[in-house]
């Protein structure tokens, strides 16, 4: 399983991406606009920051709604950086862009997705990604995995080569959930990458270990 870190933050992509186990970063309007990157050339900047940063791939949000303008907004940024992932909203102009893109070997994720139906379609158009947002489906009591489930049984069904990145995860137990059902990626925060390393049995056992050793050696 792939481990993507959601955020524009460089500092938090540096720590997940010291720690050796970052497979790729994603960003979206929101999380670039809570970094305070407006502006073309900064939005562009901070993209090849991420990239000099990652070893992985990069998804690149593009804000335009209309078939002519994603496809210019998504081949300006997928020359950025052969690690650039043009992500596309799930809307009718946006799979036609997905399946332009992929005609031309230009890697995609598509976003703001919430069905299986339109996992689906994602995956005809030829998306390299599919982001179906689990904490956004949690939040109206709708279950989250159980979409990731459905998604993964499609795709099996007809060997789909696009990767399931489960997105708007929130906490381990959806991380955790996500790799028992056999999601290819999760993107998170850093807090859920690190909270994977807490176990209270874990933090007991080592002061005890250094303890010993202390009282052994005298000190
Ligand atoms: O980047 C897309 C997705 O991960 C958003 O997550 O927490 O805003 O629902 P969240």
């Amino acid at each position: 399983m792939k481990f993507f870190i959601d955020t524009a933050n460089l500092a938090q992509i540096k720590e997940a991406h010291d720690l050796g186990v970052l497979d790729g970063v994603t960003t979206n309007p929101s999380l670039m606009a809570k970094e305070g990157i407006t502006g073309e050339a900064n939005v562009i900047n901070h993209y090849k920051a991420i990239c000099d940063i990652v070893d992985g791939d990069v998804s690149a949000e593009v804000i335009a709604t209309d078939y002519e303008n994603i496809i210019k907004e998504g081949e300006a940024l997928a020359a950025l950086d052969s690690k650039i992932v043009v992500k596309v909203p799930m809307i009718k102009d946006g799979i036609k862009a997905i399946r332009y893109f992929s005609n031309k070997g230009i890697k995609t994720n598509c976003t703001l997705v919430f069905s299986s139906g339109q996992a689906l379609l994602a995956a005809k158009a030829g998306a390299t990604y599919v982001s179906p947002f689990i904490g956004r489906l949690d939040d109206i009591s709708v279950d989250g995995l159980g979409l990731i489930e459905e998604i993964r049984l499609i795709y099996d069904n007809y060997d789909f080569p696009t990767q399931i990145l489960a997105a708007s995860v929130r906490h381990t137990a959806h991380l955790l959930g996500c790799a028992e059902i056999g999601a290819d990626v999760m993107t998170g925060p850093l807090s859920v990458i690190l909270a994977l390393l807490k176990h209270p049995l874990t933090d007991s056992g080592l002061a005890q270990f250094l303890a010993d050793h202390a009282k052994a050696a005298g000190k």
